[in-house]
C-alpha cells in the first residue's frame, strides 16, 4: 500500500487543509476500535490527530493492516482532513492510505502501556517516556521559555556570551565542584559562568550568558539536578535595584510568553493558566529581616515547625512558607554576607548583610533566581578569596576587573529547569529536561 502525492503536513499545521488530502508522518499513539470502525491516533511530535476507517469504505488490506498495527509504530498516513468540534485539535483524518516504515513486534512491544508506570520505570525509558504528550508538551514549553528569554535580552541590548565549561576553580562554594582531570591537572566543570561573564560585561556593558552549568548536588530534592541550565545577564553599572527591576521584568516577559504562545501545552499539561496571569510586575519586595520576621511568627502561631533564627539560610520549607504567602514571585534581598557567595558586594549602610536577591516563585517552587551586585573593592575581594579558602592564583585574573576600571556591576542567574517547573505546575525538575541529571542517575 503506497501513500498518495497528497500535501505532507505537520499535526499542528493541519486545520489549513481542511477538505484536502493530506500526508502526516508519525507514530501510532494508540487505536481503538468499535464495531466496524478503527480509530487510530496518530502522533507526529506537533500534535495528535485522531484517523478513522471504516471498513466497508477502505480496501481489506488497509483496514487489516492499521487493525494489526503496534503501539509507536511508525506510520506514514494519508486521508482528507475534516473538521470536527468534539476532536481534540479539531480535526479528524479519514485515512484513505497508509505505509507501515517499521512496526513494532508483537512480541517485543512498546514499553509505556498507555497506563500508570511507577517513576523510576519512566525514568529508566525516559528515551522513550519524552514522546508522551504530556512530556512533549513540557519539552515545547521548555524551548519557549528559552526562547523567550533570548528575546528578551537580545531586545535590550544585551550581548549574548559564552563563558567556558572547564574551569580551574569555584564560582559557588567549594563543597559542589565535580572534578576533571585536565590533562594531570585539576580542573572542575562549571557551576556558573559568572565570574566570566562579569569580564565580558566589561567589555561590553550589558551581557548574558545562556548554558549548562553542574553542580555536585548531594540533595536529593525535587529542585536539584547535578547538571543544569542557567541564563545569567551581568551589567556594568549596575546596583542592586538595577538587578532586582532586570529579575521581576524578565521573569513577567517570560510567564506572558508562555501564556500567549503555549496555551495549548499548558491545557495538554493540566496547568490552570489563571495562576499564571497573576504574574504581573512589580513583585514584592521583601528583606530578609523582614522575611525570617515572618518566618518567626509563622512559628509563633504554629504554622511551621522549626523556629527560624536570624543568620542561617533559609532551607526549602521555609522559602516555601515566604513564598505561599504571595501570588507572585517575591524578592527577598540583603541575606546575611556570611551565609552568601564570596563575591557579593556588602550594604555599605550595613555591611553584616549582602546586596543579594533570590526571587522566590509561588506555590512553593522556592528559588528560581539568585543574583547580586558584585564587590567593587580589589583589597576587599582579595580579603574574602582568602577568608573563602579559594586558590588566590586562580582569582588573578579576575581580582584585575577590580585593578583596571572597576565599576559598580551586578547580575543574577536563573535555573531554567526550576522556572520551567514552577510555570508548567511539575512536581520535580526530572520532567523539565530531556535527561535529568540527579543524584543517583546518570542513565539514559
Ligand atoms: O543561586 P545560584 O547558586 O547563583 C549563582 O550561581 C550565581 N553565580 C548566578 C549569578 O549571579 N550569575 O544559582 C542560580 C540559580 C538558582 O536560583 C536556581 O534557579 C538554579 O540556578 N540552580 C539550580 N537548578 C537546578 N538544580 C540545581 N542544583 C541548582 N542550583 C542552582
Ligand atoms: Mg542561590
Amino acid at each position: 500500500m503506497t501513500t498518495n502525492a497528497a500535501v505532507i503536513t505537520t499535526i499542528h499545521d493541519i486545520g489549513q487543509y481542511e477538505g484536502r488530502e493530506v500526508t502526516v508522518r508519525g507514530w501510532l499513539y494508540n487505536l481503538r476500535e468499535s464495531g466496524k470502525l478503527l480509530f487510530p491516533q496518530i502522533r507526529d511530535g506537533s500534535g495528535v490527530i485522531q484517523g478513522i476507517l471504516a471498513k466497508n469504505q477502505v480496501s481489506p488490506e488497509l483496514f487489516d493492516t492499521i487493525k494489526s498495527l503496534t503501539q509507536e509504530s511508525s506510520v506514514v498516513v494519508t486521508g482528507k482532513v475534516r473538521a470536527d468540534k468534539r476532536a481534540p485539535g479539531g480535526y479528524e483524518l479519514d485515512i484513505t492510505s497508509t505505509t507501515v516504515i517499521q512496526r513494532v513486534p508483537d512480541d517485543d512491544p512498546y514499553p509505556i502501556a498507555l497506563k500508570e508506570h511507577g517513576i523510576d520505570f519512566l525514568m529508566e525509558n525516559r528515551h522513550l517516556w519524552m514522546r508522551s504528550p504530556r512530556q512533549a508538551a513540557i519539552l515545547r514549553i521548555r524551548a519557549e521559555i528559552i526562547k523567550a528569554v533570548r528575546d528578551f535580552f537580545d531586545d535590550r541590548g544585551f550581548v549574548l556570551t559564552d563563558p567556558p565549561i572547564l574551569t580551574p576553580a569555584a564560582c559557588e562554594g567549594t563543597t559542589t565542584l565535580f572534578p576533571v582531570d585536565y590533562f594531570e591537572e585539576q580542573a572542575f566543570l562549571t557551576q556558573s559562568g559568572q565570574l566570566y561573564v562579569e569580564a565580558t560585561a566589561m567589555a561590553l556593558g550589558k551581557v548574558y550568558s545562556f548554558g549548562p552549568t553542574f553542580r555536585a548536588e548531594k540533595s536529593k530534592t525535587r529542585r536539584h539536578l547535578t547538571e543544569f541550565w542557567m541564563v545569567e545577564p551581568e551589567v556594568a553599572y549596575a546596583t542592586i535595584d538595577d538587578v532586582m527591576a532586570l529579575a521581576e521584568e524578565l521573569v513577567a516577559f517570560v510567564v506572558q510568553r508562555v501564556l500567549e504562545r503555549r496555551r495549548e501545552e499548558l491545557k495538554t499539561i493540566g496547568r490552570d493558566p489563571a495562576v499564571l496571569e497573576k504574574i504581573q510586575a512589580p513583585f514584592p519586595r521583601l528583606s530578609y529581616d523582614e522575611a525570617v520576621k515572618m518566618l518567626q511568627e509563622a512559628h509563633a502561631a504554629g504554622k511551621i515547625e522549626n523556629r527560624f533564627e536570624w543568620g542561617g539560610d533559609f532551607g526549602s520549607p521555609d522559602e516555601t512558607y515566604i513564598s505561599s504567602q504571595f501570588d507572585r514571585p517575591v524578592m527577598v534581598h540583603r541575606y546575611p554576607t556570611a551565609v552568601k557567595a564570596f563575591y557579593m558586594e556588602p550594604d555599605p549602610q550595613r555591611p553584616d548583610v549582602a546586596l543579594c536577591v533570590d526571587v522566590l516563585a509561588p506555590e512553593g517552587y522556592g528559588e528560581v533566581i539568585g543574583g547580586a551586585q558584585r564587590i567593587g573593592s580589589y583589597e576587599l575581594l582579595l580579603k574574602r578569596i582568602h577568608e573563602h579558602g579559594l586558590p588566590e592564583e586562580a582569582f588573578k585574573w579576575y581580582l584585575d576587573l577590580r585593578k583596571y576600571g572597576g565599576v559598580p556591576h551586578g547580575g543574577f542567574g536563573m535555573g531554567i529547569e526550576r522556572v520551567v517547573a514552577w510555570i508548567c505546575g511539575l512536581e520535580h525538575v526530572r520532567e523539565t529536561i530531556p535527561f535529568a541529571r540527579t543524584l543517583h542517575r546518570l542513565y539514559p
